[in-house]
Protein backbone atom coordinates (compact mmCIF):
# COMPACT_ATOMS: atom_id res chain seq x y z
CA UNK A 1 0.00 0.00 0.00
CA UNK A 2 1.66 3.40 -1.29
CA UNK A 3 -0.35 6.60 -0.33
CA UNK A 4 0.87 9.69 -2.56
CA UNK A 5 0.46 12.95 -0.82
CA UNK A 6 0.92 15.65 -2.93
CA UNK A 7 2.48 18.80 -1.41
CA UNK A 8 2.34 22.21 -3.28
CA UNK A 9 4.86 24.88 -1.70
CA UNK A 10 6.00 28.04 -2.91
CA UNK A 11 9.41 29.66 -2.20
CA UNK A 12 9.27 33.49 -1.50
CA UNK A 13 11.76 36.06 -0.79
CA UNK A 14 13.89 39.03 -1.43
CA UNK A 15 17.08 39.10 -4.39
CA UNK A 16 19.39 37.13 -3.23
CA UNK A 17 17.95 35.78 -0.16
CA UNK A 18 18.97 31.84 -1.42
CA UNK A 19 15.57 30.62 -2.36
CA UNK A 20 17.22 28.67 -5.94
CA UNK A 21 19.75 27.78 -3.55
CA UNK A 22 18.05 26.62 -0.95
CA UNK A 23 15.35 23.97 -3.37
CA UNK A 24 18.87 23.29 -5.05
CA UNK A 25 20.48 21.50 -2.23
CA UNK A 26 17.00 20.34 -1.44
CA UNK A 27 16.42 18.64 -4.44
CA UNK A 28 19.32 17.66 -6.05
CA UNK A 29 22.12 18.25 -2.47
CA UNK A 30 24.46 20.62 -4.60
CA UNK A 31 25.27 24.31 -4.31
CA UNK A 32 26.51 27.14 -6.67
CA UNK A 33 28.51 30.03 -5.40
CA UNK A 34 27.62 31.85 -8.56
CA UNK A 35 23.89 30.74 -8.69
CA UNK A 36 22.01 32.86 -11.02
CA UNK A 37 18.96 35.26 -10.12
CA UNK A 38 15.20 33.40 -11.26
CA UNK A 39 13.66 34.89 -13.90
CA UNK A 40 10.04 34.83 -13.57
CA UNK A 41 9.40 31.03 -11.57
CA UNK A 42 11.20 27.88 -11.67
CA UNK A 43 9.66 24.41 -10.92
CA UNK A 44 11.12 21.43 -9.59
CA UNK A 45 9.87 17.99 -8.08
CA UNK A 46 10.94 15.66 -5.25
CA UNK A 47 9.61 12.49 -3.99
CA UNK A 48 10.48 11.23 -0.80
CA UNK A 49 9.58 8.13 1.32
CA UNK A 50 8.11 8.27 4.73
CA UNK A 51 6.87 5.56 6.55
CA UNK A 52 4.70 4.05 4.07
CA UNK A 53 3.40 7.44 2.68
CA UNK A 54 5.58 8.65 -0.92
CA UNK A 55 5.46 12.64 -0.59
CA UNK A 56 5.85 14.39 -3.57
CA UNK A 57 7.15 18.02 -2.92
CA UNK A 58 5.88 19.80 -5.90
CA UNK A 59 8.00 23.38 -5.67
CA UNK A 60 7.33 27.02 -6.87
CA UNK A 61 10.60 28.69 -6.61
CA UNK A 62 9.96 32.40 -7.79
CA UNK A 63 11.90 35.60 -8.99
CA UNK A 64 12.80 38.12 -6.05
CA UNK A 65 13.06 40.96 -8.71
CA UNK A 66 10.73 43.72 -7.97
CA UNK A 67 9.28 43.45 -11.44
CA UNK A 68 8.11 39.73 -10.77
CA UNK A 69 6.47 40.13 -8.04
CA UNK A 70 2.76 40.40 -9.81
CA UNK A 71 3.40 37.32 -11.05
CA UNK A 72 3.43 35.99 -7.25
CA UNK A 73 0.02 35.29 -6.56
CA UNK A 74 0.03 32.81 -9.40
CA UNK A 75 2.61 30.45 -7.16
CA UNK A 76 0.86 31.59 -4.19
CA UNK A 77 -2.55 30.66 -4.49
CA UNK A 78 -2.74 26.96 -4.84
CA UNK A 79 0.58 26.27 -2.59
CA UNK A 80 -0.11 24.54 0.80
CA UNK A 81 2.62 25.77 2.46
CA UNK A 82 4.86 28.63 1.65
CA UNK A 83 8.66 29.17 2.81
CA UNK A 84 9.83 32.82 2.98
CA UNK A 85 13.43 33.58 3.04
CA UNK A 86 15.52 36.18 4.03
CA UNK A 87 19.57 36.51 4.23
CA UNK A 88 20.61 36.55 7.67
CA UNK A 89 23.51 39.54 6.67
CA UNK A 90 20.75 41.65 5.17
CA UNK A 91 18.51 43.16 7.27
CA UNK A 92 16.43 44.63 3.79
CA UNK A 93 15.61 40.85 3.15
CA UNK A 94 14.50 40.67 6.25
CA UNK A 95 11.74 43.59 6.05
CA UNK A 96 10.91 42.23 2.50
CA UNK A 97 10.11 39.13 3.64
CA UNK A 98 7.81 40.53 6.57
CA UNK A 99 6.08 42.37 3.64
CA UNK A 100 5.90 38.42 2.23
CA UNK A 101 4.47 37.47 5.33
CA UNK A 102 1.88 40.98 5.63
CA UNK A 103 0.64 39.64 1.57
CA UNK A 104 0.02 35.86 2.39
CA UNK A 105 -2.31 36.49 5.56
CA UNK A 106 -4.27 39.14 3.51
CA UNK A 107 -4.54 37.22 0.12
CA UNK A 108 -3.04 33.83 0.51
CA UNK A 109 -4.64 30.73 1.61
CA UNK A 110 -5.65 31.00 5.03
CA UNK A 111 -4.83 27.61 5.62
CA UNK A 112 -1.61 27.53 4.08
CA UNK A 113 1.25 26.65 6.79
CA UNK A 114 4.05 29.03 6.58
CA UNK A 115 7.96 29.05 7.30
CA UNK A 116 10.54 31.62 7.46
CA UNK A 117 13.79 30.97 7.09
CA UNK A 118 16.84 32.48 7.78
CA UNK A 119 19.10 31.23 5.20
CA UNK A 120 23.21 31.72 5.18
CA UNK A 121 23.83 30.87 8.58
CA UNK A 122 26.90 29.89 7.47
CA UNK A 123 28.14 34.20 7.64
CA UNK A 124 27.81 34.25 11.47
CA UNK A 125 30.47 36.67 11.51
CA UNK A 126 28.37 39.23 8.46
CA UNK A 127 25.03 38.43 10.41
CA UNK A 128 22.80 41.67 10.89
CA UNK A 129 19.77 40.40 11.34
CA UNK A 130 19.38 37.90 14.99
CA UNK A 131 17.73 34.83 15.55
CA UNK A 132 16.24 35.94 18.75
CA UNK A 133 14.53 38.84 16.50
CA UNK A 134 13.22 36.85 13.70
CA UNK A 135 11.96 34.13 16.81
CA UNK A 136 9.58 36.68 18.27
CA UNK A 137 8.63 37.79 14.68
CA UNK A 138 7.90 34.45 13.49
CA UNK A 139 6.05 33.38 16.81
CA UNK A 140 3.78 36.27 16.80
CA UNK A 141 2.96 35.74 13.30
CA UNK A 142 2.12 32.30 13.85
CA UNK A 143 5.43 31.17 11.43
CA UNK A 144 7.68 27.96 11.94
CA UNK A 145 11.15 29.74 12.47
CA UNK A 146 14.49 27.55 11.62
CA UNK A 147 18.11 29.39 9.90
CA UNK A 148 19.32 27.76 7.00
CA UNK A 149 22.37 27.31 4.95
CA UNK A 150 22.02 25.95 1.23
CA UNK A 151 25.56 26.25 1.19
CA UNK A 152 26.77 23.95 4.37
CA UNK A 153 23.20 21.87 4.02
CA UNK A 154 22.26 22.96 7.58
CA UNK A 155 18.73 22.74 8.21
CA UNK A 156 17.62 22.52 4.91
CA UNK A 157 16.07 19.18 4.31
CA UNK A 158 14.02 20.22 8.16
CA UNK A 159 12.63 23.07 7.25
CA UNK A 160 11.13 21.09 4.18
CA UNK A 161 10.26 18.55 6.45
CA UNK A 162 9.19 20.68 9.25
CA UNK A 163 5.85 22.10 7.31
CA UNK A 164 4.75 18.32 6.12
CA UNK A 165 4.06 17.40 9.81
CA UNK A 166 2.41 20.66 10.20
CA UNK A 167 0.16 20.50 7.22
CA UNK A 168 -3.41 18.91 8.16
CA UNK A 169 -3.59 15.32 8.17
CA UNK A 170 -4.43 13.90 4.13
P1 LIG B 1 16.51 35.46 -6.91
O1 LIG B 1 16.28 34.28 -7.79
O2 LIG B 1 17.18 36.60 -7.62
O3 LIG B 1 15.26 35.92 -6.23
O4 LIG B 1 17.55 35.03 -5.74
P2 LIG B 1 17.49 33.71 -4.82
O5 LIG B 1 16.73 34.03 -3.56
O6 LIG B 1 17.04 32.54 -5.59
O7 LIG B 1 19.03 33.56 -4.39
P3 LIG B 1 20.09 32.50 -4.96
O8 LIG B 1 19.75 31.13 -4.52
O9 LIG B 1 20.27 32.75 -6.39
O10 LIG B 1 21.41 32.92 -4.13
C1 LIG B 1 22.02 34.18 -4.28
C2 LIG B 1 23.49 34.06 -3.94
O11 LIG B 1 23.65 33.73 -2.56
C3 LIG B 1 24.21 32.98 -4.75
O12 LIG B 1 25.47 33.47 -5.15
C4 LIG B 1 24.38 31.84 -3.77
O13 LIG B 1 25.56 31.09 -4.00
C5 LIG B 1 24.46 32.58 -2.42
N1 LIG B 1 23.89 31.77 -1.33
C6 LIG B 1 22.67 31.18 -1.31
N2 LIG B 1 22.49 30.51 -0.16
C7 LIG B 1 23.62 30.67 0.57
C8 LIG B 1 24.04 30.21 1.86
O14 LIG B 1 23.36 29.52 2.59
N3 LIG B 1 25.29 30.61 2.26
C9 LIG B 1 26.11 31.39 1.50
N4 LIG B 1 27.30 31.71 2.00
N5 LIG B 1 25.75 31.83 0.28
C10 LIG B 1 24.52 31.48 -0.18
MG1 LIG C 1 16.35 32.33 -7.47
Amino acid sequence: FVMVVLLIRVLLGDVGAGKSSLVLRFVKGQFIEFQESTIGAAFFSQTVAVNDATVKFEIWDTAGQERYHSLAPMYYRGAAAAIIVYDITNQASFDRAKKWVQELQAQGNPNMVMALAGNKADLLEARKVSAEEAETYAQENGLFFMETSAKTASNVNDVFSEIAKRLPRL
